[in-house]
């Protein structure tokens, strides 16, 4: 709920358990609080030292307070305060500083996002700032809803003179926490290791994570986390940043001579500059924020809930997934259409309900150097299109899927032959995987993909699509683009392609699409906007999946990651590991196979079989529980556990790694039980209370090498 103390000029913004408060203060917005829940007293006592030695203090008559040590809303340039601002504007003379005042507000209203992502719902406010040195307005945007810890931010500048002002910098937020020792903890990782962990002191200067790739990126994950001295996986206090955008980003943290903290972020400044014209306004991405004092693993569940209830679809946001059989690490690119039809054959012999065609399929393409952007069935391959594989998927009450990567050409196809000129850059263009990206900041290309896709999807054959996309940009120019805007070139791309998501999405509401980008390269709120569920990593190695999903899950929901089980040994590590410990490990997502059948024995088709019976038993779980992490992986044993919002049924999941002689015995410790609840957990014999799993715990199991356990918990 959204409070103005007009005696105080101080807004109060309250989502489930945590306050924002802010105030206006001889006419610049001061942030005062984010945290705990508290009273509506003002905490004008809060009101530090005026100005530092070196602080340039605002001009007579605009305050007294320095804005070298105010803490902001969002910070402007060249007005004294020296760390890094949220917003840089270039006007027709050159003049950047900008010093922006209260004009008015608003409670109750909506933002217009076009094409962008957004959280759907909740109560907005809207500040409006104006620019005293400049015809440029600001409105900041907050939004809370009643049901989560999680509050919303992004900002809209407008351009209300008669001259162009170019944007060089347009973070989505501003936040100005208090003098403290904190660590951050981002998820980096690489192409096959996405999203791992780390932990480290925030010392002074400037922390700060990005990507400037176009898309979020497999490096760097658009999620920083502050914590707390103390804070740990179940206490202590942290706050989460997340961006709901896919494009190149950044968010730093910067610890400033005042020891406060400053945490912002948004579009990545390299080389973006957007031109405002007289009359135009310039939308940021929307940034989530989230307090937690539950340690790490609260932060988790509210981002979770968040995501779950306003962000993904609702249509799919806790609906049952599709079980996929997904064709990629079957074939490969080797198939025909009587492949393709045993293969559907044996799909069906798993339990699984989808068959997903995934790349190779269309043009001429038979290997990773033709045809991406001529989306037609490759007759060659395929004698009778695509129809007689949904056919058969019919047949076996399965539903078809297929493979698209709709950002992509390929030099050798017709699309480049027509329309070089449609990809992004000037050629000789640096070479990934032989494939250009599509210049989405035009109009008419994204018109053109459209169309393709349309066509296809129009038969009513494809219930499901994997959206892929497998290089990142380089020679940043558009042909569609004068030339002192190509700094505008990234972002309208990704604006593209969010247009595209969007057309498809809404004239085909009953297919499901899920993201993917060489894996989990584009694994952020913007693309589960559209896509409820992303590939979340093309290593499907049990281990390494342990530590990818576990690193996913600080920002992100289970249900959101699709996971499969794949052939052993894998084909991306060439570890061994037994059925069970891949089956376990891909029963926390949204499940699926990633093999070819035909290479499973009686005995493990019986165990895939299996594999679907429970997981659609426990598949509410992952869709609306809660998840505890309860080891780390990064540190040895993997556990985690995932519980419904009732407490009462939990499915406990762990791996235990290498097996060492002589090894100790390692107790568990659960977490997010109720106390006084009684709980079962069949598989161990064991009744107990919550209190005693809690504190107490069980012991792990001694397994062989990767060996995994699943257990249900009951409790009343
Ligand atoms: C990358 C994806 O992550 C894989 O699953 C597969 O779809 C390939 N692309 C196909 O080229």
């Amino acid at each position: 709920m959204i409070y103005f103390d007009k005696n105080r000029n101080t807004f109060y913004l309250e989502g489930k358990s945590f306050s924002y408060v802010f105030s206006v203060e001889e006419g610049y917005l001061h942030a005062r609080h984010f945290g705990g829940r508290v009273g509506r007293d003002g905490l004008t006592w809060l009101n530090g030292a005026p100005a530092m030695a070196f602080s340039a203090m605002p001009p007579a008559g605009e305050g007294s307070t320095s804005l070298d040590v105010m803490p902001q809303e969002y910070a402007s340039f060249g007005q004294g305060d020296y760390r890094t601002p949220s917003v840089l504007l270039e006007r027709e003379d050159g003049q950047t500083a900008s010093r922006f005042f209260y004009l008015s507000h608003e409670v109750g209203c909506t933002s217009d996002f076009g094409a962008l992502p957004h959280a759907r719902g909740g109560q907005t406010l809207k500040v409006t700032l104006k620019d005293v040195l400049s015809d440029v307005e600001l409105d900041l945007f907050y939004t809370v809803w009643e049901d989560c810890d999680v509050l919303t931010r992004h900002a809209v500048i407008r351009n209300t003179g008669s001259e162009p002002v170019t944007i060089c910098r347009a973070y989505s937020f501003c936040l100005d926490l208090p003098a403290d020792r904190y660590e951050t903890l981002c998820l980096h990782g690489h192409h096959c290791g996405e999203r791992s962990p780390e932990r480290t002191p925030l010392s002074h200067g400037t922390f700060r994570i990005e990507s400037a790739r176009g898309a979020s990126s497999h490096q760097m994950n658009p999620f920083l986390a502050l914590l707390r001295a103390g804070c740990g996986e179940e206490t202590g206090e942290c706050y989460g940043v997340e961006l709901v955008y896919s494009g190149s980003f950044v968010l730093s943290a910067e610890r400033s001579q005042t020891e406060g903290v400053r945490v912002q972020g948004g579009i990545n400044a390299l080389n973006f500059c957007w031109s405002l014209a007289a009359g135009e306004d310039f939308v940021t991405p929307e940034a989530a924020l989230c307090y937690s004092k539950e340690g790490l693993g609260g932060l988790s569940r509210s981002l979770a809930d968040f995501l779950r209830l306003h962000v993904i679809s609702p249509k799919w946001a806790f609906a049952p997934r599709p079980v996929v059989l997904n064709s990629w690490e079957a074939v490969y690119f080797d198939f025909d259409e009587a492949k393709l039809l045993s293969l559907i054959d044996g799909a069906a012999r798993t339990g699984a309900d989808t068959f997903v065609l995934d790349d190779g399929w269309f043009g001429c393409r038979g290997d990773d150097t033709t045809s991406l952007g001529d989306w037609r069935v490759n007759l060659s391959k395929l004698k009778g299109g695509i129809a007689p594989l949904a056919a058969r998927c019919r047949k076996h009450n399965m539903k078809f899927g297929l493979w698209f990567e709709p950002e992509m050409v390929s030099e050798k196809s017709e699309l480049y032959r027509a329309h070089p000129d449609w990809a992004i850059g000037a050629p000789p263009r640096c070479a990934c995987r032989n494939q250009y990206v599509l210049d989405f900041s035009r109009p008419e290309v994204v018109e053109y993909v459209y169309g393709q896709l349309a066509e296809i999807l129009k038969t009513g054959d494809v219930a499901y699509v994997k959206w892929d996309m497998n290089r990142h940009l380089t020679e940043f120019w558009s042909k569609g683009l004068p030339a002192g805007r190509q700094g505008e070139l990234a972002h309208r791309h990704i604006l593209g392609v969010y247009t595209l998501a969007r057309r498809l999405t809404e004239d085909f509401p009953e297919v499901l699409f899920e993201g993917c980008s060489g894996g989990g390269g584009r694994f952020d709120a913007g693309m589960l906007y559209y896509f409820p569920q992303i590939w979340t990593s093309d290593n499907t190695d049990a281990y390494a999946r342990a530590k990818i999903q576990y690193g996913t899950s600080f920002a992100y929901p289970m249900s959101a990651m699709s996971c499969h089980i794949s052939a052993s040994p894998n084909h991306q590590t060439g570890r061994s590991t037994p059925f069970s410990s891949r089956a376990h490990i891909a029963s926390l997502g949204a499940t699926g196979f990633e093999l070819n059948p035909a290479a499973l024995s009686e005995e493990e088709l019986e165990m895939a079989r299996e594999h679907v019976r429970t997981y659609r038993e426990m598949q509410p779980l992952v869709l609306q529980g809660d998840l505890y992490r309860l080891a780390s992986p990064f540190e040895g044993d993997f556990a985690v556990l995932l519980l419904s919002k009732d407490k009462r049924e939990g499915y406990l999941v762990g791996m235990c790694g290498l097996v060492e002689a002589g090894a100790y015995d390692r107790r568990l410790r659960l977490a997010g039980l109720r106390e006084d609840f009684v709980y079962e957990i069949p598989a161990l014999g064991i009744v107990a209370r919550g209190d005693t799993l809690l504190h107490a715990g069980v012991l792990l199991p001694r397994l062989p090498d990767f060996g995994t356990f699943a257990w249900r918990i009951h409790g009343k």
